[in-house]
């Protein structure tokens, strides 16, 4: 089976880091780099260019929701920049999610987001009014999204086993919340290991912090590389 790349989170607000951030791996190096909405909106589809023109490989992390034929129309675009994996908000429900498949085509890997990993259980009851566990309306969601016709979802790696036991063996389990032994935690209220999340059953991991605030990012990119591949 081929390695798998650890998603890099290119969580800068501008261009010029992400560039010397970039610059420290060897040119021939493809990586696999997540760009969310800071960057996007910050460097637009300049910087997804930029990116592609190295020679990476792109999930470019923009949570659409909105009517399904909006989405449907900002997907088409988003094909045009050929990215290789997009998302949106299962909340949007399953008209939404299929329409900005037909919006994308095949050509990416398109996954949802089910509860966002910031949203309490308490906070889903109160703001949404939704009166289940939260690992309820997770394990909803994410049968929606396959209903729907996508590829996966983004998860905690704990998730990962019961969302495929409900979709199929599959179906992309994409687990932030990443942090190898011994890393900062943060913010990240529950962290896995590259490890773990490997033995656990995630499809791709998405690592920040760990990497793009190391002393030597290129040597801690490989640290995990290894622990997510098990070399
Ligand atoms: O720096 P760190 O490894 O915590 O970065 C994780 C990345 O994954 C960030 O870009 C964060 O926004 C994103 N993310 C997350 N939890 C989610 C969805 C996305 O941490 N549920």
């Amino acid at each position: 089976m081929r390695e798998k790349r650890p998603v890099i989170a290119l969580d800068f607000p501008a261009f010029d880091q992400v560039k010397a951030f970039l610059a420290l791996f060897p040119s021939d190096e493809s990586l696999y780099v997540k760009v969310g909405m800071e960057l996007y909106y910050a460097a637009g589809p300049e910087i997804i260019r930029y990116i592609k023109n190295l020679g990476h490989s792109i999930f470019l992390d923009l949570k659409l929701h909105d009517i399904p034929n909006t989405v449907e129309s900002a997907m088409r675009v988003l094909a045009d920049l050929e990215v290789d994996m997009t998302n949106v908000h299962a909340a949007g429900g399953v008209e939404m999610m299929k329409a900005a498949k037909r919006g994308l085509g095949e050509s990416a890997i398109l996954i949802a987001v089910t509860q966002l990993t910031s949203t309490s259980e308490e906070q889903m009851q109160a703001d949404q009014n939704i009166q289940s566990s939260l690992q309820e309306s997770v394990l909803h969601y994410a049968q929606k999204t396959y209903e729907a016709g996508l590829d996966g979802v983004v998860c905690s790696a704990q998730e990962a086993a019961a969302i495929k036991q409900v979709t199929s063996e599959d179906f992309v389990c994409l687990t932030p919340g990443i942090r190898p032994k011994g890393a900062a935690v943060g913010d990240q209220k529950r962290v896995v290991s590259p490890a773990d999340a490997y033995r656990i059953g995630s499809d791709y991991i998405v690592v920040g912090r760990p990497i793009t605030q190391a002393i030597d990012p290129v040597q801690a990119y490989r640290t995990i590389y290894k622990e997510w591949n098990q070399l």
